[in-house]
């Protein structure tokens, strides 16, 4: 479970790696793909997404320009980082441009040298796990975190999708104790699965616990976190591709 900043190669080369930034980037991507939007094109700097979305717009795209910084709305940009500013009648065959404090650059940050690089949140934890088991490679969770901090929230969904994991594949990891596991968990994504039991029943209770969860309350955005926290709403997995900024950024 590193975070973007710790990440090196050595832990990413030919795995699949899952990118969660549960509150909010990676449940807005998941949001919006399930609603039916083209692709989702993530953004590290604010200027870059103003020029890839116009670079779009000029191409007739349809396309929406979406950015937060500190859970606001970036100033000048028509949306911002909320799931529920993207139902399907919203956000239906258009491209997204997306860049936020710290989920686009966890994604971004995650594509150099892997297999696969998925998109999770609680909202498609199952969904997640089921590809990844598909996939049958290796498997790094990748939290983004809050400000390079240990994030309650992504650690509890990068818990669910092990656990998912695990009942798939191994369930009696879960009643044995001495049965040797035939998933090799490291000792993080074992503290993770224990986080996800202790919160299954009801997964918003772990944002009233979480730093930017709280923030977000205080912040009148009650109903992100009551979407945010909504357990295997979606079966959709994005799937994050290597878009170079000299081809335009195909979508
Ligand atoms: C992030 O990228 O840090 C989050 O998505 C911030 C937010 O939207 O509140």
């Amino acid at each position: 479970l590193p975070t973007a900043e710790s990440i090196v190669p050595a832990e990413l080369t030919g795995c699949t790696a899952v990118v969660f930034d549960v509150l909010r980037a990676t449940s807005t991507i998941v949001t919006a793909i399930a609603h039916g939007c083209r692709g989702v094109v993530t953004v590290v700097d604010t200027a870059e997404a103003q020029e890839v979305a116009a670079r779009l717009a000029g191409e007739n795209t349809p396309v929406l320009l979406a950015g937060e910084r500190g859970g606001e709305k970036i100033p000048g940009f028509p949306h911002g980082n909320s799931p529920l500013e993207y139902p399907p009648e919203v956000v239906g065959g258009k491209v997204l441009v997306l860049t936020t404090s710290n989920g686009t650059r966890a994604l971004n940050a995650t594509i150099e040298g892997t297999h696969t690089v998925l998109v999770g949140s609680l909202l498609n934890a199952r969904a997640v796990a089921q590809k990844a088991c598909r996939l049958g490679r290796d498997v790094t969770l990748v939290c983004a975190g809050t400000q390079g901090k240990f994030s309650l929230e992504d650690t509890l969904a990068a818990g669910m999708v092990v656990l998912e994991m695990v009942e798939m594949m191994d369930p009696g990891w879960l009643c044995s104790n001495h049965q040797p596991p035939s998933l090799d968990l490291a000792d993080l994504a074992v503290a993770a699965l224990h986080l996800a039991l202790a919160y299954r029943e009801n997964p918003r209770r772990a944002f009233n616990r979480s730093h930017h969860g709280r923030k977000l309350f205080s912040m009148g955005l009650a109903a992100d976190l009551d979407w945010c926290a909504s357990l295997n709403t979606f079966e959709v997995v994005p799937v994050l591709k290597a878009a170079k900024k000299e081809n335009g950024y195909p979508i």
